[in-house]
């Protein structure tokens, strides 16, 4: 038999087990499957070598975009883990809680922290309603938390995240709160409007290609943290959004569609510079944590951040 000429299946076999060392064995039977899923992709749907190679060019173009965390939302994988994370809960008797939601690509650590309130858009240009959330952190038997750390994250009356979108401050519309001694949080922003992917990008290259619209509902990004609870990573989504059960990232989720109260604010805001009469849309929600079964559970590391120290 020859040592070099090889059948496709052969190709694969020797694709999948050549190896002068141990390499990472979980490593290995990952790519194994995902490269004989590919072989049997191309071999089935007959992919020509110009579409094979217009693909890995795609490729390197979204690479260096660094849009990769936006095309693993669109095309479900986000979703994906969260809704395996549901079901190991459920399976293990521990469905409970806020319910969690995807943290996205846009996340940035070492926003300005400050006790019990903060004014995320105090130092923004940004248009839209005086929006004020206000609420508690709260453990699975209904005790408040103290001194939970909040970060909060939206996007602008254009969609731009800062350190993302050209033009912003680099903490704009991002702040890190501390729950005071009854657990409480509030916030003053603006309302944010929906968001949508960068237009001749390769993200919406693909999307163009699906037919797909890129529009995510307006929502605001919360990841908490506190000592012996599991770390939540969750959004909230402002009612009545076109998108709202049409999310390019189907991260929606029933139990974080907030209610908003449009009135005039009483006393008791001016630190946020909202004085009495002030029209604002107000909302009052509760972050309900479980308790953490492990250290790592409650690790204070985002999705981002774990991966750079994996
Ligand atoms: C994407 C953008 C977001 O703001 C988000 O929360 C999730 C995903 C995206 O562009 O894929
Ligand atoms: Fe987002």
């Amino acid at each position: 038999m020859s040592k070099n000429e090889f059948t496709v299946a052969q190709l694969l076999d020797r694709v999948n087990t050549v190896r002068v060392a141990e390499g990472n064995p979980r490593v290995r039977a990952l790519v194994a499957r995902v490269v004989s899923d590919l072989f049997k992709t191309i071999d089935e749907m007959d992919v020509t070598p110009d579409e094979f190679w217009a693909a890995t060019d795609w490729l390197s173009r979204l690479g260096a975009s660094g849009q990769m965390g936006l095309i693993t939302a669109g095309l479900g994988f986000d979703r994906l883990l969260d809704i395996k994370l549901d079901e190991a809960d459920a399976q293990a008797g521990r469905a409970a809680g806020t319910p969690r939601a995807i943290e996205g690509p846009l996340y940035v650590p070492g926003a300005p922290l400050s006790k019990g309130e903060a004014w995320l858009s105090e130092d923004s240009p940004s248009k839209g309603e005086v929006f004020v959330m206000e609420g508690r952190v709260l453990d699975i038997d209904g005790k408040p938390v103290a001194n939970a750390l909040m970060d909060v994250w939206h996007a602008n009356e254009v969609g731009g995240y800062s350190h993302f979108f050209p033009g912003l401050k680099e903490f704009e519309l991002r702040r890190k709160i501390e729950t005071d001694a009854q657990g409480r949080y509030r916030f003053r922003s603006v309302l944010p409007p929906g968001y949508a992917i960068p237009p001749n990008s390769p993200t919406s290259e693909l999307f163009d290609a699906l037919g797909r619209h890129g529009h995510r509902p307006a929502h605001v990004h919360f990841f908490i943290v506190a000592p012996g609870l599991r770390t939540l990573t969750t959004q909230i989504n402002v009612p009545g959004d076109t998108y709202l059960d049409d999310d390019f990232a189907f991260a929606t989720r029933d139990g974080l569609v907030i209610d908003l109260k449009r009135i005039a604010a009483p006393a008791g805001y001016e630190s946020l510079g909202i004085a009495a009469g002030t029209q604002v849309a107000l909302s009052t929600f509760d972050f309900v944590m479980q308790k953490a079964r492990d250290d790592d559970e409650a690790s204070p590391l985002t999705r981002m951040a774990r991966v750079a120290t994996a």
